[in-house]
């Protein structure tokens, strides 16, 4: 149908015919002249209709935005003094001698240009023509241009893409299952996994050695800019094989990727973190190291201090005291400083006590906060000198237990990064290692897996474990760049005693294991390969590539922060009858999400 397409236009082609197909981007009628841009995904021409040829004349006097057009024409240069040189295409233009109508178009409901701010909930409701847009098109192609250097990658080490099953038993990954009601089975669910864990270890009992897959995978858990409900993994799984030989393929990768793909090279080797430092220096298990600001520990300082909001965490084993110097963050105003402690309110965190260091030479004249009266000198002397406090800086500080602590001071750190301009610029990739095997959940009252349950601890047998699960370290790795989980793995549990002990300690009867994983349990028995892999998170690593501010941004079709997907409605109500078919009946009338509930958010 076409000769070229529209993007690919250039002065080679000067007093050549081409035939184009696309959509009208846009149209001037200019004294007796009518110019049209002619889009397709390759980007735009510029075509000219003059009455000397009044067929075509006619028929541009007609198009409208987004009418699908067939042009035959002549390439020229364009005449001095009009190219364009914000255009690739901008040097020439096609004198248009026939033009046909492939299609019309209604109104779009909103206009194709970059620089058109539109609503988002606007934008995925009208997704078709959204993704027409140069820059959806851009990400859609480094996507596809990733995922094809990631399986080239992994072919040429040895890698096979193998397909593991979507309506399958549950894979327990820490969120909520999506059940898919049986039809045969009337009161039996299979559950979309949440990511082809299972599979892939019983992938390695089979002798595969080395899989991965591009899979999409199932997670019913609370939305964010970095979460969908569905997401694609590129999932990964190898036998033999120790957790240094997995960090250094699983790097070189990444690092290919990105000399490939972006033209930037990532540091050799990529620096390691154990997840303890991570937490003390950054208050988060995934720290952006483009942020120079580090979390200041002052738990031990407070203990004999006179003020409660301090000496209570201070004395308490689970509490914490760290603080943040903010280079220059005196002048924050004291309605900065106010939105600061709203927003470290969202992690939990009961206040933000701040000193400002006017003059550090004048002692505690020189500062200014409303703690100093509960601060002996020694202790405000410790503060400063810890910190690295200069004339002009604002210490923030965080009194709680340390995981409110940690967790908002470590929100607050990469806020102030990004509003005061800290960022460095650039790439960070750092693996965190030496995760905690169990945590403690306060709530239920037992031990919860910090990675899953296949995890290998690191401990010699199953008597450690058990003797004291909250030492145990497990082989689990995060590879996190500028701050995003990118991708996790473990070295598996390959021996049925040491997995059945981990069951055990999560509180999962032995009848229960038997009822959830009796097939991996029953496998592990059969000569299990020591074996670990990792997954990364695809969507996520295309968007810091692509600098989108979420993943719903390189995701063709996403779901909104309410899990809906806009363009279709889903999820719809099922009618009577499927019901009755899958033996279901509702116990509540159905409640649709309320108008003005907001869809997208952040
Ligand atoms: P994990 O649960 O850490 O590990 O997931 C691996 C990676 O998947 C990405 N990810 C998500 N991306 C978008 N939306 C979500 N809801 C979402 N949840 C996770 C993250 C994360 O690092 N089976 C293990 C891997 C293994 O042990 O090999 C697993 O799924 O980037
Ligand atoms: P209060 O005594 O509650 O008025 O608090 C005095 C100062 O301490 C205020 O600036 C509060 O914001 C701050 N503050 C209160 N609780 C905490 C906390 N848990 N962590 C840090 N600062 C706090």
């Amino acid at each position: 149908m076409r000769s070229h397409y529209c993007g690919h236009v250039n002065e080679s082609l000067v007093d050549q015919e081409v035939v184009l197909c696309g959509w009208m981007h846009r149209r001037r009628d200019h004294g007796g002249v009518i110019f049209v841009d002619l889009r397709d995904r390759e980007g735009l021409i510029q075509v000219v209709f003059d009455p000397e040829t009044p067929d075509s004349f006619l028929t541009a006097e007609r198009v409208r935005s987004e009418y699908v057009l067939r042009i035959k024409g002549r390439v020229r240069y364009r005449p001095e003094g009009s190219a364009n040189p914000d255009l690739p295409t901008g040097k020439v233009e096609v004198v248009g001698h026939e033009l046909e109508i492939l299609n019309v178009a209604e109104t779009p409901p909103f206009p194709l240009d970059e620089d058109h701010e539109v609503g988002e909930d606007v934008r995925l409701r009208y997704r078709y023509i959204d993704l027409r847009r140069p820059q959806m098109f851009e990400r859609l192609r480094l996507r596809s241009e990733i995922v094809r250097t990631l399986r080239h990658s992994l072919e040429e080490q040895g890698f096979m893409e193998i397909e593991t099953p979507m309506l399958t038993k549950a894979t327990p990954e820490g969120a909520r299952d999506f059940l898919v009601p049986s039809r045969n089975h009337n009161g039996e669910f299979y559950a979309l996994p949440q990511s082809p864990q299972l599979f892939k270890q019983l992938l390695m009992i089979s002798g595969m050695e080395r899989y991965y897959q591009v899979v999409r995978c199932f997670r019913d858990e609370d939305l964010r800019a970095d979460r969908q409900p569905e997401f694609t993994q590129l999932d990964i799984e190898a036998s033999f094989i120790d957790d240094q030989k997995l960090l250094q393929m699983m790097e070189d990768m990444i690092r290919s990727l990105f000399a490939k793909v972006l033209e930037v090279p990532l540091p050799n080797p990529f620096p390691r973190m154990t997840h303890a430092e991570s937490v003390h220096r950054y208050g988060v298990d995934r720290p952006d190291l483009r942020i120079g600001l580090e979390l200041t520990e002052l738990t031990d300082l407070m203990k004999k201090v006179d003020f409660k909001v301090f000496s209570g965490p201070a004395n308490d084993p689970n509490g914490r005291i760290a603080a943040l110097c903010v280079s220059g963050g005196g002048e924050l105003t004291r309605k900065e400083i106010d939105d600061y402690t709203q927003y470290v309110a969202i992690y939990g965190a009961k206040g933000l006590a701040y000193i400002k260091v006017n003059d550090c030479a004048d002692g505690r004249e020189g500062l200014q906060s409303p703690i100093l009266k509960f601060l002996p000198d020694e202790v405000i002397e410790g503060i400063l000198t810890r910190c690295g406090a200069q004339d002009g800086d604002l210490i923030f500080f965080g009194a709680d237990k340390a995981t409110i602590v940690n967790e908002s001071l470590g929100a607050l750190r990469v806020k102030l990064g990004h509003d005061r301009g800290l960022v460095e610029y650039g790439w960070k990739p750092v693996w965190i290692i030496d995760f905690p095997m169990f945590e403690w959940n306060e709530e239920g009252k037992r031990w919860s897996a910090l990675h899953h349950p296949f995890t290998r601890p690191m401990v010699e047998s199953v008597e450690e474990l058990e003797k004291s699960p909250g030492d145990a370290l497990s082989q689990a790795y995060d590879m996190v760049l500028n701050g995003t989980e990118i991708g996790g793995g473990s070295i598996r549990i390959h021996n049925p005693a040491m997995q059945a002990a981990v069951f055990r300690l999560l509180g999962i009867s032995d009848v229960e294991a038997e009822e959830k994983f009796g097939f991996l349990l029953k496998a592990l028995q059969y000569g299990c390969p020591p074996h670990g892999g990792i997954a990364f998170g695809l969507d996520r690593l295309v968007m810091l590539m692509c600098g989108a501010p979420s993943i719903r941004e390189v995701i063709p079709f996403p779901k909104t922060q309410s899990a809906n997907c806009l363009l279709t409605d889903a999820p719809t109500p099922a009618d009577d009858a499927q019901l009755r078919e899958l033996g279901l009946r509702l116990r509540k009338p159905r409640n649709k999400v309320s108008a003005g509930e907001s869809t997208t958010g952040s």
